[in-house]
């Protein structure tokens, strides 16, 4: 049960099933004696609070068309110490409103996402789902495949789409570029990233793929060349070669603790002046790597060396494990920031792919109004679903994303052990970040297309790591992003498709 102190009271934050009924509750107590002063059971069906006084309970039902979470936290925001002489309690030491608003926004958030039970996936309904994930390969293929969890959306984010179903609110969204959105960008990363931000750099898009081609459209010239540390996301190989652009390939190499980036090719590549635009991906895809402080900031003094601009692809920034730590790449100083567009969004981290929305950070105007050359209309109008659970994700859903994590860190060790024991000869560094694990099967000789291989004798559908770019050849990745269930048997089907073929 989440507890939160504030001063002399605790906040108890409960998730509470009733009668078929039921829903988030709150207890607020006297620490020295453990009273209960006020309860507010924001319950679905009939939400209610109580105060006691002298132990009379007096019951008082809330507004059925208000959240009631919301009509709770704004109540005591606005009233606790009336709330508290109400409850009998009238020389209660008053709160510092600072610390008083910091404790609602964790009570909150902490109301709004009840425990998750992420082991408890059924088959039948994922089976059912029309995503790209579940739906492309038919029959009785376990996909561990495109980039999206299997886990349910975070309950904010559910509710919030829900009103807006029942409510019929589909009409044209507010525009984000002026409203909300930005702002609250904004005070998300300096909070969990440290990094400065001022929402009028931030211009909302249709996704994180579209700010890739706009920005090589706009920040670079046809025939430019454009950086990259191969293997990389598909969309970046694409990108670059849809829009006339050259790749220049910056491989990445297997160092002692895992793929780290080959810096002295990079200083080359920087310095040939044809090339002119970094398309960064931090965290890496396929390869899980978080780079480091140190790492990113050799990057950053190339990057100002050789006078490029940078796209920096940072989608994968909330999925990063501790100890490693994200580090956006525009945070290092005005130098680089003024070169880079960094893009980021609350698709990938709260499972929201398919509801399309990104952010994009400019940390110079020049690139800003570069960017924005490209009418409105050409670049597309956001769905409103995609703003509103959004601001869901980021405004309330964070407790969700921690258990998701955690849970996360679970899978990424049982994949490190199962290949370690049950998988010898397939090679893999344990991701720092994202729920990818990227795999070397070369050893094995299975070809240049291990993934083939799996879907056809494990029923295990990767993706092919040769789709990553030519350095990918022979190796796959798995998304590990399921029950731990689900997983040990996409990992047991593997191990036994190898087997058979040894054997064989
Ligand atoms: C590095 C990277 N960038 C971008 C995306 C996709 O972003 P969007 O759906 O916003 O285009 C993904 C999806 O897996 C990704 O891994």
């Amino acid at each position: 049960m989440p507890e939160f102190a504030l001063g002399p009271l605790r906040l108890v934050v409960e998730h509470r099933s009733v009668d078929g009924d039921g829903g988030p509750g709150l207890r607020v107590l006297r620490a020295s004696d453990a009273r209960e002063l006020l309860r507010f059971d924001c319950f679905r069906r009939a939400p209610h609070w109580h105060v006691d006084p002298d132990g009379r309970d007096e019951m008082t039902s809330l507004d059925r068309f208000r959240d009631p979470v919301e009509w709770t936290i704004a109540t005591l925001g606005r009233d606790l110490a009336g709330l508290l002489a109400r409850a009998g309690w009238s020389d209660a030491p008053a709160l510092e409103p600072a610390a008083l608003a910091r404790a609602l926004a964790e009570v909150e958030r902490a109301m709004r996402n009840p425990p998750v039970d992420f082991d408890a996936l059924d088959l039948a309904m994922l089976r059912a789902r029309h995503g790209e994930k579940w739906a492309h390969y038919p029959g009785d293929a376990l996909p561990a495949w495109v980039a999206d969890m299997d886990f349910p959306q975070a309950e904010p984010i559910r509710a919030e789409l829900e009103r807006m179903l029942a409510s019929g609110d589909l009409g044209y969204p507010v525009n984000p570029t002026s409203k909300a959105l930005p702002a609250l960008f904004a005070a998300r990363v300096g909070e969990r990233f440290g990094w400065e931000v001022e929402p009028r750099q931030v211009e909302v898009m249709i996704d994180v793929v579209q700010g890739i081609y706009v920005g090589l459209e706009t920040l670079s010239a046809p025939g430019d060349g454009v950086i990259a540390q191969t293997p990389v996301y598909a969309p970046f190989l694409n990108a670059v070669k849809e829009t006339g652009r050259a790749l220049a390939r910056n491989p990445l190499v297997a160092g002692p603790r895992g793929w780290e980036i080959d810096f002295d090719e990079l200083g080359r590549l920087a310095r040939a002046p044809r090339n002119r635009i970094l398309l960064f991906c931090n965290p890496h895809n396929p390869s899980g790597r978080a780079f480091s402080r140190a790492e990113l900031e050799r990057v950053a003094e190339i990057v100002v060396d050789g006078d490029l601009r940078v796209i920096s692809d940072e989608i994968h920034a909330d999925l990063v494990f501790a100890p490693s730590r994200h580090v956006p790449l525009a945070s290092l100083g005005p130098e680089i920031a003024a070169r880079t567009l960094t893009l980021m969004s609350a698709t990938k981290a709260f499972n929201i792919a398919g509801l399309r929305l990104g952010v994009g950070h400019f940390g110079g105007g020049e690139l800003r109004e570069r960017f924005l050359s490209v009418p409105r209309h050409v670049r597309g109008g956001v769905n409103t679903m995609g703003l509103r659970a959004t601001e869901a994700a980021w405004r309330w859903s964070q407790p969700w994303l921690d258990a998701v994590l955690e849970y996360l860190d679970g899978n990424r060790r049982f994949v490190e052990r199962f290949v370690r024991e049950q998988l010898p000869g397939v090679r893999h560094f344990p991701p720092q970040a994202t729920y990818l694990a990227w795999l070397d099967f070369r050893e094995l000789g299975l070809g240049a297309r291990p993934a083939e291989f799996m879907l056809e004798r494990a029923r295990v559908a990767l993706s092919e790591g040769e789709s990553f770019g030519e350095e990918g050849r022979g190796f796959a990745r798995l998304n590990f992003a399921t029950s731990r269930a689900l997983l040990a048997e996409i990992l047991e089907r593997m191990a036994k498709a190898l087997d058979a073929r040894t054997s064989g």
